[in-house]
């Protein structure tokens, strides 16, 4: 069983609560999940393997390092998009696989309306990205399309989740590790995380 990570880093907590506020604007919230996100993938990738490489510097010859393994961001459109934007920045070799899910509003159900993976997978690490891990469905899907894909070593990547979503994930998926920057309290009636941010895709995007 994989474990499930919540950052206690000082600056994520700091933005995190920046982020939560109601009165951030969509531009100022773009830039926070970015923030974060690229906070969690340096503590989500301190295990990727590296192979050793010599660089020459105006100098000398320095011994230095690659990342060895072939990294993918998979965001859950549309709100996981910020955040695979962020990662790109930290790691630019990455593949952007995007995955279009959304959360049927009645039955809170995920429904694909996007698949853009390659027929064969061509990455070593998957990493998913998707701010809200609410009941779970829509991470549950993803790692799923992923499995069936071919994608040995998954990892999720979210800012807040709800107890029931990591139930739900680590139940379907136990080989899955998941980086988070809060477990919230609840869901409420309409599937919303409590206190949670409220709606991820619409606050990065000015909608709703
Ligand atoms: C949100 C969020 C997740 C999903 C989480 O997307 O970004 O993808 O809900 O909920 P779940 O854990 O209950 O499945 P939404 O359906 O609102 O789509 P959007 O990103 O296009 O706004
Ligand atoms: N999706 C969101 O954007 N927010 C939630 O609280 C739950 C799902």
């Amino acid at each position: 069983m994989e474990e499930v990570h919540v950052s206690t880093h000082p600056l994520v907590l700091h933005k995190l609560a920046l982020l939560r506020n109601e009165l951030t604007e969509p531009k100022k919230f773009r830039e926070l999940v970015r923030e974060i996100a690229q906070l969690l993938f340096y503590e989500a990738t301190q295990d990727l393997p590296l192979a050793p490489l010599t660089v020459q510097t105006p100098l000398a010859p320095a011994q230095g390092y690659a990342v060895a393994d072939r990294v993918g961001v998979i965001p859950i459109l549309r709100a996981g998009l910020g955040m695979a934007e962020a990662v790109v920045e930290i790691l630019p070799t990455m593949h952007v696989w995007h995955l279009g899910l959304y959360r049927d509003h009645e039955t809170l159900q995920p429904v694909t309306y996007y698949n853009k993976l390659p027929a064969e997978p061509d990455i070593d690490i998957s990493i998913i990205v998707d701010p809200m891990l609410a009941t779970g469905g829509s991470a549950v899907a993803a790692v799923d399309i992923l499995k069936r894909w071919g994608a040995k070593q998954i990892k999720f990547l979210g800012l807040i989740a709800a107890p029931e979503g990591v139930q739900l994930l680590r139940t379907a998926h136990p080989d899955v590790a998941i980086y988070l920057a809060a477990i919230d309290s609840h869901l409420n009636e309409r599937g919303y995380i409590v206190p949670g941010l409220g709606d991820a895709g619409d606050r990065q995007f000015g909608t709703g």
